[in-house]
């Protein structure tokens, strides 16, 4: 039973792939927080999808615990919202080969993501990569989770969750899943790399400069934005003036995410000024939100069998929630229980 109190059910998850960077939480992470008292909120560090691409298990499980404490350095209250590893609920897997069953290959072969993640050797790539899209379907569907906070990237998968909702309802001639709406905030929704501003802010890029991660300190976060590609001009007063300028753009654009400001009202300060003013103002910025992340995060990782107690408490309340959701649908396919 979802609490009537709330406008509705959130559900998000991240990948334990690595540390979390600016990207994941102005994009995400910082929404989840805002939003996790209106809305009755599931987080989850999505480890079954982490091993659609090769993982050390030793790396995958410090990482678990790394996002698992970062999500509750940036402010995620484990007291209200559920916070959980993936792998510790079945009912995401179980959903997720009825969802295999429904989804048709036509659907999955239009997704970018699987696209750009098998790049050439398409061949090579695993069949989870391939079915990545419908389990992010189960983990959404098994709660029944009407909003889903997530940053642009996510938009595709989403459009599959709501493809897959709507034909497992006509399927069997029910209404059962309500279709999940997006969550996907105007400013700083797709985060873009330091040193290209035509890719995105990615944990897999290879140079480490390409991102300000949430582990990073002062200095280092100066030095990241002190060498980020920018250009020879000063800022544009209006937003138009942005356009050509995807760098800029980007820069302004990660400026709006931490501090809550317009990009209009940013450029009214800044327009006419040079990056020789811009960045080290945003460097100033982004280390007085990071920095309290961060030491945080190390305090929480100095007791991880605190950090993994309350994954199993979260996986105990998703599980209560999700399990009956699962038995409902076994019903409707026509299992004998
Ligand atoms: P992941 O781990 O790649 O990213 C987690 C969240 O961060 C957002 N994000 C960004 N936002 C803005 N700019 C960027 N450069 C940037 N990079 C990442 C992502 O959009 C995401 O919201 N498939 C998902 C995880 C997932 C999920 C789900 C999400 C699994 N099941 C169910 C929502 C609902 C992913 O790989 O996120």
């Amino acid at each position: 039973m979802s609490d009537t109190n709330k406008k509705g059910r959130i559900f998000s998850g991240v990948q334990p792939t690595g540390n979390l960077h600016l990207g994941n939480y102005l994009g995400a992470i910082k929404n989840w927080v805002a939003y996790q008292n209106e809305f009755e909120s599931i987080f989850c560090v999505v480890d079954l999808h982490a091993i659609t691409v090769p993982q050390d298990p030793a790396a995958l499980r410090q990482s678990t615990r790394e996002v698992a404490a970062s999500l509750i350095a940036s402010g995620i209250d484990v007291e209200q919202a559920i916070l959980f590893n993936q792998s510790q609920v079945s009912s995401h897997t179980e959903l997720a080969w009825i969802f295999n069953c429904v989804a048709r290959l036509g659907w999955l072969n239009r997704m970018t993501q699987f696209k750009e993640k098998a790049g050439k050797n398409r061949e090579n790539a695993t069949v989870g990569l391939y079915g990545y899209p419908v389990l992010m379907a189960a983990d959404i569907l098994a709660y029944k989770a009407t909003h889903v906070p997530v940053g642009d990237d996510q938009k595709q998968h989403l459009e599959l969750t709501r493809d897959i909702a709507t034909a497992f309802n006509s399927m069997f001639e029910t209404d059962f899943f309500p279709l999940p709406e997006p969550q996907i905030q105007e400013t700083a929704a797709r985060v873009m790399s330091l040193r290209d501003g035509s890719a995105k802010m990615s944990k897999s890029a290879e140079s480490d400069m390409s991102r300000i991660n949430l582990t990073d300190d002062a200095d280092l976060i100066a030095q990241k934005i002190k060498k980020a590609k920018s250009d020879a001009d000063v800022l544009p007063s209006e937003s138009a003036g942005l356009s050509e300028r995807p760098e800029a753009r980007n820069l302004v654009g990660i400026y709006a995410g931490l501090s809550g400001q317009s990009e209009a009202a940013i450029l009214q300060e800044f327009g006419g000024q040079g990056f020789g003013a811009f960045k080290p103002a945003l460097a100033e910025l982004a280390t007085a939100v990071i920095a309290p992340i961060s030491e945080e995060m190390r305090r929480l990782l100095g007791d991880i069998g605190e950090i993994d107690n309350q994954l199993a408490k979260g996986a105990a309340r998703a599980d209560a929630i999700a399990r009956p959701i699962l038995d409902e649908v076994k019903e409707i396919v026509g299992f004998v229980r």
